[in-house]
């Protein structure tokens, strides 16, 4: 990273050009692009298998396009491994793994390695201060087995946050969590928005879409549409990727009168 593009604030915080991701014979993203700029909420949604995973991974650096490319802050998406970090799912975390929240937070600073273990006080404040913004300050002793749903997922906002980068990637945050979590949840986003961050955020929900975020990504395979929530929640544009998908339109149609 150079000073000038830190300075400059029309750098986009992620690029993305013709992105064209595969496991197999056929692409789970073709010719995906768009640009974020810095300190943007994007919500990224699709019907199930339309690649909104594979699309977050691909901006981790996790995964290795066939074609295109993902720039974060106008450098080459390996270069760039600190600035972005990830919140997963979840399912795709071990809760019974006998450690606590703190020592979650302090993994963003020394990563999955077990060397937080002799951090110093800087670190452990750094870790400190992202769980008092995620409100988790009090449970910081507590096993990270310990804690409903809506607590573990701010935990590892916390983590992403002491890890000091400037993009979160989130996959469905709000899954399987109660509304009173959700809100909870929705607050911790905004207030790390508002301290500059850029987020993307894999969601599940149509109904609340539009209420939580500046920009929406609608993912099948394509990227079928980008841009604020007003212009992607189109009825036609919904019909075409979410073909019979019924339950969705009543909601819809309940929300649109
Ligand atoms: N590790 C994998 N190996 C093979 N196919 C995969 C893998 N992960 C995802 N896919 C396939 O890629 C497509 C997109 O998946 P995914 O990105 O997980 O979608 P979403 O998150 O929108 O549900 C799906 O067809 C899925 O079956
Ligand atoms: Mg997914």
């Amino acid at each position: 990273m150079n000073d000038k593009t830190q300075r400059d604030s029309a750098t986009p915080a992620i690029e993305v050009k013709n992105l064209t991701v595969s496991y197999g014979p056929v692409p789970a993203l073709l010719d995906v692009s768009l640009s974020v700029a810095p300190g943007t909420l994007v919500g990224i949604i699709g019907p199930n298998g339309s690649g909104k995973s594979t699309f977050i991974k691909s901006i981790l650096g996790f995964l290795k396009p066939d074609v295109g490319s993902v720039r974060i802050f106008g450098e080459p998406a390996d270069k760039a491994k600190g600035r972005v970090a990830y919140v997963p799912q979840r399912g795709a975390v071990d809760w019974d793994f006998p450690i606590t929240v703190r020592e979650v937070a302090m993994m963003g600073r020394f990563g999955d390695v077990p060397w937080w273990k002799d951090v110093g006080r800087k670190d452990r404040k750094i870790a400190d201060d992202a769980l008092k913004m995620v409100r988790m300050s009090k449970f910081a002793d507590r096993q990270i087995g310990q804690l409903s749903g809506g607590q573990q997922q701010r935990v590892f906002m916390a983590r992403a946050m002491a890890q000091g980068a400037d993009i979160l990637l989130l996959d469905e945050p709000f899954a399987g969590v109660d509304a009173a979590t959700e809100r909870a949840i929705l607050e911790v986003l905004e207030d790390t928005k508002e301290s500059g961050k850029t987020l993307m955020v894999v969601h599940h929900d149509l109904a609340t879409a539009a209420e939580y975020f500046d920009m929406l990504a609608l993912l099948k395979q394509r990227l079928f549409a980008y841009g604020p929530p007003n212009v992607v929640l189109h009825k036609d544009l919904l019909s075409e990727v979410y073909e019979g998908n019924l339950r969705i339109f009543a909601d819809l149609e309940r929300d649109n009168r």
